[in-house]
C-alpha cells in the first residue's frame, strides 16, 4: 500500500485483531511494542512508577500485561528529564511489558479538587510546593512522550457526572474536541506511542454523539477510542446506558477502553457491552483495607469469623498468595504487617486478571451468557 505521497505508510505501534465475538463481546489480541495483550484487559495502576507494594517481577507473575502510570504524578516525580534519561519510564522501573499513562488532567480534578480549566489548559497548585502549573494538551503530551508509554491519553477537560450542570457539559465536550487535535499536532512519537481518544459529554447522549463523532473524524490519528467520564458516582443504569451507547458507535476495528472500572460486576457488564480494556485503583487499594476479591464477592480479612478458617483466601485461585496462606493466617497478619497489604494486592490483582482470562475463553468457546449467568449467581445468591 502507498499513500499519496508515494511513500509507504508508517507502521501502526497497534495491531489489534478480533479473535472472537459472542454477542457484543469480544476476545481479542492487542499487539503493542511491549507486549501482546489479550482482551478482555484489566490493567493495574502504578503511581510513582509502581503498583504500590508490588515489585515488576510480581506482576509479571500474576500475568499482568499492561501497567498504568500518570503523566501528572510521574511529570513531578521522578520527573520527565529522570526518566527520559533512564530510557522512559520501561527503563526506570525495570518493567519488560506494555504501559499506558494517563494524560493528568482528570486527576488534578477528581483526586485534588484544586484545578481551575481554561481553554488553554488545566492549572493547579502543585500539591508537593503550591506553585501554580498549567498543564496543556501540548505538555501533557510531551511528558507522555518522555514517559515513552505503548499507549498515551488525550488531555480532556473531565467533569464530575454527578455535580456539573449542562453547560458546563456542553463546554467540557467542545473543549475535548478541540484539544483533540491539539494532542495529535503534538504527539512526537506517533509510530512508537498509540494516542487514544477520550469519549467525553457526561450522562447524555447526544454530547456523546457530539464527543464521539469528534474522534470518528480523527481517523487513523487515534488508533484506539476510551470512554471517559464515568466511574464518577453515577448509577448503574446511567452508567451502562452510556457504556453501550458508546461501544455501539465505537469502530469495531479498535480497541476500546472504559476509563476508571472497576468493580468485577462492572468488568463483566461492560464486557458483555462490547468493551476490551480497564483500568482502576480499586482492587490495589480495597487489598490495604484488607479486603480480598473472591468469586462470592468480597472476603474481610480482619473479621474475627476467619480466625479458625484454615482454607486459601480462593480455593480456585493460583495465586502465591492463595497457595502459601490460609485465611487465618492472613486475618492474624491483616492489621499488623504490611506484607498482608502486598500478599492481599497479588490476590486482587490476579483475581481480576483471572476473571479477565475466563472471560476471554468464554467469548472464544461462545459461552459468554453461561459465563455471565454464573458469576452473576455466585455474586449474588440471593437474588437468583
Ligand atoms: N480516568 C477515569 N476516568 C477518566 C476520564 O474521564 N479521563 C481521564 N483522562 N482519565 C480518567
Ligand atoms: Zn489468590
Amino acid at each position: 500500500v502507498v499513500d499519496d505521497d508515494g511513500d509507504a505508510p508508517a507502521p501502526s505501534p497497534l495491531k489489534f485483531r478480533i479473535i472472537a465475538t459472542d454477542g457484543r463481546a469480544r476476545a481479542t489480541s492487542l499487539t503493542l511494542p511491549h507486549h501482546e495483550c489479550f482482551t478482555p484487559m484489566f490493567m493495574p495502576v502504578g503511581t510513582q512508577g509502581s503498583v504500590k507494594g508490588l515489585t515488576s517481577a510480581q506482576l509479571e507473575a500474576i500475568e499482568c500485561q499492561v501497567i498504568l502510570g500518570n503523566t501528572y504524578h510521574l511529570g513531578n516525580r521522578p520527573g520527565a528529564d529522570v526518566l527520559a534519561k533512564a530510557g522512559g519510564l520501561h527503563g526506570f522501573m525495570n518493567w519488560r511489558r506494555a504501559m499506558l499513562t494517563d494524560s493528568g488532567g482528570f486527576q488534578m480534578v477528581s483526586l485534588l479538587d484544586l484545578a481551575d480549566i481554561t481553554e488553554e489548559g488545566v492549572t493547579f497548585q502543585s500539591p508537593t510546593d503550591g506553585k501554580q502549573m498549567l498543564l496543556t494538551p501540548e505538555r501533557s503530551i510531551h511528558i507522555q512522550n518522555d514517559i515513552g508509554a505503548d499507549i498515551i491519553m488525550a488531555l480532556d477537560d473531565v467533569v464530575s457526572s454527578v455535580t456539573a450542570d449542562r453547560a458546563r457539559f456542553e463546554e467540557a465536550t467542545h473543549r475535548t474536541t478541540r484539544w483533540i487535535d491539539r494532542c495529535i499536532a503534538a504527539h512526537k512519537r506517533p509510530h512508537e506511542q498509540c494516542l487514544f481518544g477520550i469519549v467525553q459529554g457526561g450522562l447524555d447522549l447526544d454530547l456523546r454523539d457530539v464527543s464521539l463523532e469528534g474522534l470518528l473524524a480523527r481517523g487513523d490519528a487515534l488508533p484506539g477510542m476510551a470512554v471517559g467520564g464515568l466511574a464518577g458516582g453515577e448509577s448503574k443504569e446511567d452508567f451502562v446506558r452510556v457504556v453501550s451507547h458508546c461501544t455501539a458507535k465505537l469502530p469495531d476495528h479498535k480497541p476500546r477502553y472504559v476509563m476508571g472500572v472497576g468493580y468485577p460486576l462492572d468488568l463483566v457488564l461492560c464486557t458483555a457491552l462490547g468493551a476490551d480494556m480497564y483500568d482502576c485503583v480499586y482492587p490495589s487499594r480495597t487489598a490495604r483495607f484488607g479486603t480480598a476479591l473472591v468469586p462470592e464477592g468480597v472476603l474481610r480479612l480482619k473479621s474475627s469469623a476467619l480466625e479458625h478458617d484454615h482454607r486459601p483466601i480462593d480455593e480456585t485461585c493460583d495465586c502465591l498468595t492463595c497457595k502459601t496462606y490460609t485465611r487465618a493466617q492472613m486475618h492474624a497478619i491483616a492489621t499488623k504487617e504490611p506484607r498482608a497489604a502486598q500478599l492481599l494486592t497479588i490476590h486482587n490483582l490476579r483475581y481480576q486478571m483471572r476473571l479477565c482470562a475466563a472471560m476471554h475463553h468464554a467469548i472464544v468457546e461462545q459461552r459468554f451468557a453461561d459465563f455471565v449467568r454464573d458469576f452473576i449467581e455466585k455474586q449474588y445468591p440471593d437474588d437468583t
